[in-house]
């Protein structure tokens, strides 16, 4: 008495028996999600497909890993740590969430193949190294394994520093070229060139990340792509325009990545936040992004990148030849 706990309320005191039912029913109804979620993508040749494909890890031996804390996330996944479980090694998870409805599935898809058909052939001391793509066991994620980089993005680093020292630009800019001579080399334009898609080691070694919009041309052919690719500060004229652009898109982006560098912000910054009045900042004839003031060669590489006209811009090669990259590291 006095308790407020009547009998009737007893009789719905779950037994020992009822839990364990219960928790039976939803395990099974756990399981019946996930075995229709493995039909929902096995069954779809594309996907099915797909998987099979860039589910094989790439120096053949399956890594063992689980999941820790979200270390960063940009428009198409949400990037953790996570820890190898055969040696202790700290690893990078791309997570691709593909959620229930079949066309986000296959979008998802899409996104994922994208980017790890590039990058597990990818081999350079400054592209971000790929290890495996697991399907998570629920089927929600599809997670691409990546070397884990720990000094975050280069816009972490300039929201933490504001600017940087041109010695730093130069250390920074020149391994960055060489990562985006590699790709160029090897016939891909890597179309999303901006500070948060280049990572930074403890040592300060570039490792350039993200090809989720990036094309591979085919070798006898470089054709034009008209495709509007990219982030809009760092994109090139002839991207906005549609005019068809190629391997000189990722120069201007690489010229407005110094301008990051250099004053904290991308090109543009100060003029609008929204994304249609930068893109007609862009299409606008003759409009130039506002050179920084620095050191006169690193202001040369910067005017020479972003020229309106592709046909003008340097290559990655003829860049790292200009004088700003004549000096060495310790030397000035
Ligand atoms: N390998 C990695 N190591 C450490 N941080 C990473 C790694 N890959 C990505 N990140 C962080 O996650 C963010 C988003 O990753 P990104 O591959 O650019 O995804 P999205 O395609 O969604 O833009 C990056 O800007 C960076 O801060
Ligand atoms: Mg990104």
């Amino acid at each position: 008495m006095g308790t407020g706990c009547s009998a009737h309320s007893s009789v719905h005191v779950q037994s020992p028996q009822d839990n364990a039912r219960k928790g039976i029913r939803k395990k099974l109804s756990i399981e019946d999600q996930t075995n229709q979620r493995r039909k929902l993508i096995f069954q779809n040749e594309m996907l099915a497909s797909s998987f099979v494909e860039f589910s094989s890890p790439r120096n053949g031996r399956h890594i063992k890993w689980r999941r820790g804390e979200i270390i960063g996330e940009g428009a198409y996944a949400k990037v953790y740590q996570c820890i190898n479980l055969n040696n202790g090694e700290l690893m990078a998870a791309k997570s691709f969430y593909l959620g229930d409805d079949p066309k986000k599935i296959e979008k998802e898809f899409e996104n994922m193949k994208k980017e790890v058909s590039l990058l597990r052939n990818l081999d350079h001391p400054n592209i971000v190294h790929y290890y495996q793509t697991d399907l998570s066991s629920d089927m929600y994620t599809i997670d691409v394994l990546l070397e884990y980089v720990p000094g975050g993005s280069l816009k972490t680093i300039l929201q933490k520093y504001r600017t940087l020292e041109v010695e730093i630009i130069r250390n920074y800019a020149k391994q960055l070229l060489e990562g985006l001579s590699y790709l160029h080399a090897n016939f891909i334009v890597h179309r999303d060139l901006k500070s948060a898609n280049v990572l930074i080691t403890s040592q300060g070694v570039v490792k350039l990340t993200d090809f989720g919009s990036s094309i591979k041309f085919n070798e006898s052919d470089v054709a034009l792509s008209k495709s509007l690719r990219g982030s809009p500060y760092w994109m090139a004229p002839e991207v906005v325009l549609r005019y068809g652009h190629s391997f000189a898109a990722d120069i201007w982006s690489f010229g407005c990545v110094l301008i990051e560098m250099i004053t904290g912000h991308p090109p543009w910054s100060n003029f609008s936040k929204e994304t249609r009045a930068v893109l007609n900042l862009i299409s606008k004839e003759n409009s130039l992004p506002t050179i920084p003031n620095t050191e006169v060669e690193l202001k040369d590489i910067i005017t020479a990148c972003i020229c309106r006209n592709p046909k003008l811009r340097p290559t990655t090669d003829e860049i790292l030849a200009m004088p700003f990259f004549q000096f060495s590291l310790e030397g000035k």
